[in-house]
């Protein structure tokens, strides 16, 4: 199977590199390497030059394309290339063609049987979801599928990743700013705490951070909107929920999830506080379970002040596959309300894991 890689330089790019690197993926296909700047230029691994990624020539030789190239290229080159017969499969990490009725959102752990059904009837176009969506139905995949759930209240917690490798250099680079503002009280333990707030405060608004990527200083603060505006007062981001989670459980009638999407200084872990509300009354260990068996790699935290601070956090999960879920306990609202917190790698199961499993799915 040859199968073309674009975008593959980027971020979520070159996770996926290291992803399918770790899991010997190359040795299954047979890779072609494109750019859009560096053509004729070594590619890695061995595998000749690089292809030019707006050549359809080039693209309609391969069977499968793989792009984390972003949503420009998908608009520029899906549509030429499908018009000029191309009959392969395309896989895609960014949103264009998520809502299209022939495409399938692809997160196999939740939705296996709906890629099955659309490779069945032939589908060709398998993108990966919203990365705060994909992480909360790994997380809460198990109430899904025992059909427990009436809707779902997501309040997220997003890193700067999603927003793009500039960002997290540039929330960093606020961190340092904030800090170096006060280097000098803060050493001095008899300086006065309020006089240090007042300076990170004064520095925070006076437009001195760098801030070209946000607009605002996320360090020190946050940023109740991600994305831009659509309509009833909802983020894209926000809209995103309730579409992508019924699109990629194929739902007949769709669950309500809605909720406020907020970028918090984290780096690249997205965490979501979550209200559920489930259909009927179910003892809170039968939650628990459903939630821990549902996939290999959602991780039930006990609800516990030590194991949730310890296993709940981007600090913990960053770089890892696991999907942990805690903080899960009834709610003061009824019996059939749960609360729930998870936190996930938005890099990995929010972007380039998906992807590299839908190519395995396809050599099955
Ligand atoms: N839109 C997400 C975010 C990123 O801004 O965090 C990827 O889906």
């Amino acid at each position: 199977m040859k199968v073309g890689f674009v975008g593959w330089r980027g971020m979520v790019g070159s996770v996926l590199m290291q992803r399918m690197q770790q899991e010997n993926d190359f040795a299954a296909i047979e890779p072609v390497f494109f750019s859009t700047s560096q053509v004729g230029g070594d590619a890695p691994l061995g595998a000749g030059t690089l292809k030019d990624a707006n050549d359809l020539a080039a693209l309609k030789q391969l069977d499968v394309v793989v792009t984390c190239q972003g949503g420009d290229y998908t608009k520029a080159v899906h549509g030429p290339l499908r018009q000029s017969g191309w009959q392969g499969y395309w896989i895609d990490a960014a949103s264009t063609l998520r809502m299209e009725s022939d495409a399938v959102i692809i997160l196999d752990p939740v939705n296996r049987q709906v890629i099955d059904k659309a490779l069945a009837a032939g589908g060709k176009d398998f993108i990966g979801g919203n990365c705060t969506v994909s992480l909360m139905l790994m997380a809460l995949g198990g109430l899904f599928r025992a059909d427990l759930v009436k809707w779902v209240s997501s309040m997220t917690y997003q890193a700067a990743s999603g927003a793009g490798a500039p960002n997290m250099r540039e929330l960093l680079a606020q961190m340092g700013g904030l800090h170096a503002s006060v280097a000098g009280l803060l050493a001095d333990p008899a300086s006065a705490i309020l006089e240090i707030d007042r300076q990170v405060t004064e520095r925070l608004r006076d437009g001195s951070l760098p801030q070209k990527e946000f607009g605002f200083p996320l360090a020190g603060s946050l940023l109740p909107w991600i994305d831009r505006e659509v309509e009833d007062g909802q983020s894209r981001e926000e809209w995103k929920g309730f579409v992508e989670t019924n699109k990629i459980l194929g739902t007949r009638e769709p669950i309500p999830v809605d909720g406020l999407c907020v970028r918090v200084g984290a780096m690249r872990c997205h965490s979501q506080a979550l209200t559920i509300k489930l259909k009927k009354d179910v003892p809170l260990a039968d939650i628990e379970a459903l939630l821990a068996a549902d996939n290999d790699w959602v991780k039930l935290v006990p609800n516990t002040k030590a194991d949730s601070l310890a296993q709940l956090t981007p600090a913990a999960v960053s770089g890892s596959l696991a999907v942990p879920v805690g903080r899960v306990r009834k709610m003061k609202m009824g019996p059939k309300f749960v609360s729930a917190f998870t936190c996930g790698d938005q890099l990995l199961w929010g972007a380039a894991e998906p992807l590299r499993r839908m190519v395995r799915i396809l050599l099955e």
